[in-house]
């Protein structure tokens, strides 16, 4: 028997984009765009077109070049959004507006102080301003998952009756749990008389630790679009997994009456990806993309793998894309055959001398450490790109001394707007010495919140990726760097950080202020 289908709808540029800290350049945006066509993800929402000039550029670069999969631009149910994601969107091969207004009594009363009628009004505005630009329109209640269900009724049927093609429900606040959330998802197709003209979507937050478990729940009860992010990035504690909605259903086909055409191969590199770009780590025990979720460390559980795989796995691990991380290339390996594996691996640079320093990079790389990895040249690329993008400071050289018994201290040069500049300091390690002396040059007026290592493959010569968090006056901004020297690769990931702060953005964000 043939399966309906479950459409993939991924929101890690948008939503995902919204975790403090995870903000992407437009060239990132556009190569994580290119994994997720790659995977076969069936819409992207791109961006929030009018949050800045950099999100509608990003959305309108992805909507002129990824062709396979539907891209989306998110707008208020105000025109001046809709007319902004209808311009963003315009060159798409298809293209998918995604309109939204609270339907809750808490945010309409406090956030949007309108009335009900009010807000049925706009929602039925919005729509039909944005079926201008497109047919495939999606409206979202947002906070559904408090809202009430006579309510939510009214105002999905009128939206539907106005072109929605996609009624998203969404839990924003994480608040649901499984069986309330399905039935709710059960209750709204079952009253509101014209569900049978839209398909219904479900779009869970983390709070609770429940987003995944919300979404199949809802995707039991007849919703027929999942939107989730890449290793659940998101807004606080994030979305839906895409990995984990994706491996549960095409897993227990048993229950499930429909399943995905993603190609799952591809979620084990799309993660690296973003974990890469973002500087957001995932956790060794995080499900399908962790780094121990194929691992198996008891006797008991090994002998039984041995035996047969099914005693311990219910997936496997090249399935999703674990088998890709070959040991690919070496020392010796030349140009044309670094250009061949980049390729592969959908990296493409725009000329002769950003392959040519890159591969200067790699032989470098290649010199300290014996087998390289595809993680190893994500990383490097990552680590190329950004400090192409970073101008005002640039790390000329440090020089790092640890010693038992002694105290560590840490010199530095930077090259800031072309003047050479360079300071000591000591500090608890040779980290915190090397981050003091980069702030007696630059006295950034910022905070570190957060500092965290990770090995890019295994083995004492892997490179390590840091990423840093610097708060300044409101705004979180993460760095990162990679090297296999960890002092290096820090002080790397603090001057990025520096220079994202330099650059600035006054982004606006989508659920806040007007409407
Ligand atoms: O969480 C939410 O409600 C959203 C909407 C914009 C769909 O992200
Ligand atoms: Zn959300």
């Amino acid at each position: 028997m043939s399966k309906e289908k479950l459409i993939i709808f991924d929101t890690t540029l948008r939503d995902g984009e919204q975790s403090p800290g995870a903000s992407m350049t437009k060239d990132e945006k556009l190569r994580i765009a290119k994994a997720l066509e790659k995977m076969q993800v069936d819409v992207i929402e791109a961006g929030f077109p009018v949050a800045s000039k950099g999100d509608f550029e990003a959305v309108n670069v992805i909507a002129k070049t990824i062709k396979e999969s539907t891209i989306c631009g998110l707008a208020r149910a105000i025109d001046r959004d809709i007319d902004g994601a209808g311009e963003a969107l315009a060159p798409a091969a298809s293209a998918r507006i995604h309109t939204f207004i609270a339907t809750s009594p808490i945010h309409m009363q406090h956030k949007l102080r309108m009335q009900p009628d009010a807000v049925v009004e706009q929602a039925v505005k919005a729509v039909k301003r944005a079926r201008r630009y497109t047919d495939n329109v999606e409206f979202s209640p947002e906070d559904a998952g408090r809202s009430e269900l006579d309510f939510l009724c009214r105002v999905i049927e009128r939206v539907i009756d106005a072109g929605a093609t996609t009624i998203n429900i969404p839990d924003t606040v994480g608040y649901n749990v499984p069986h309330q959330f399905g039935q709710l998802i059960h209750n709204l197709m079952e009253r509101i008389p014209n569900a049978d003209k839209a398909i219904f979507s479900v779009h869970c937050h983390n709070d609770l630790g429940l987003a995944v478990a919300n979404s199949l729940s809802a995707v039991l009860h007849g919703a027929r679009q999942v939107e989730c992010t890449i290793n659940g990035l998101g807004e606080r504690a994030g979305n839906a997994a895409l990995e984990e909605v994706v491996m549960a259903v095409q897993t227990r086909q048993d229950l499930f009456s429909c399943n995905t055409t993603l190609d799952a191969t591809q979620i084990v590199p799309c993660s690296r990806l973003v974990s890469n770009i973002t500087g957001f780590p995932v956790q060794p025990n995080k499900a399908i993309v962790g780094a121990n979720a194929f691992a198996h460390e008891s006797g008991i559980h090994q002998d039984g793998i041995l035996k047969s795989r099914e005693t311990y796995e219910i997936m496997r691990a090249q399935d999703v894309g674990w088998s890709n991380n070959r040991i690919v290339l070496g020392k010796h390996s030349g140009r044309n055959a670094f250009r061949t594996r980049l390729e592969e691996l959908d990296i493409v640079f725009d000329s002769e001398e950003e392959l040519n320093s890159a591969f200067a990079r790699f032989k470098d790389l290649a010199d300290k450490k014996h087998e390289i990895y595809d993680d190893d040249l994500q990383a490097l690329v990552t680590d190329a790109n950004l400090v192409a993008e970073n101008e005002t400071v640039q790390l000329i050289s440090v020089k790092a001394c640890s010693e038992t018994g002694e105290i560590p201290t840490a010199s530095i040069t930077l090259l800031i707007e072309g003047e050479e500049r360079s300071a000591s300091a000591t500090g608890g390690g040779p980290v915190d010495a090397a981050f003091k002396a980069i702030e007696s040059i630059v006295n950034s007026g910022t905070e570190l919140t957060l500092y965290s290592v990770n090995n890019v493959t295994s083995g004492t010569d892997s490179q390590g990726e840091v990423t840093t968090r610097l708060t300044h006056e409101g705004r979180v901004i993460n760095g990162q760097g990679a090297d296999t020297d960890i002092v290096v690769a820090s002080v790397k990931a603090y001057v990025n950080a520096l220079n994202k702060l330099d650059q600035g953005s006054d982004k606006g964000h989508p659920q806040l202020g007007e409407v």
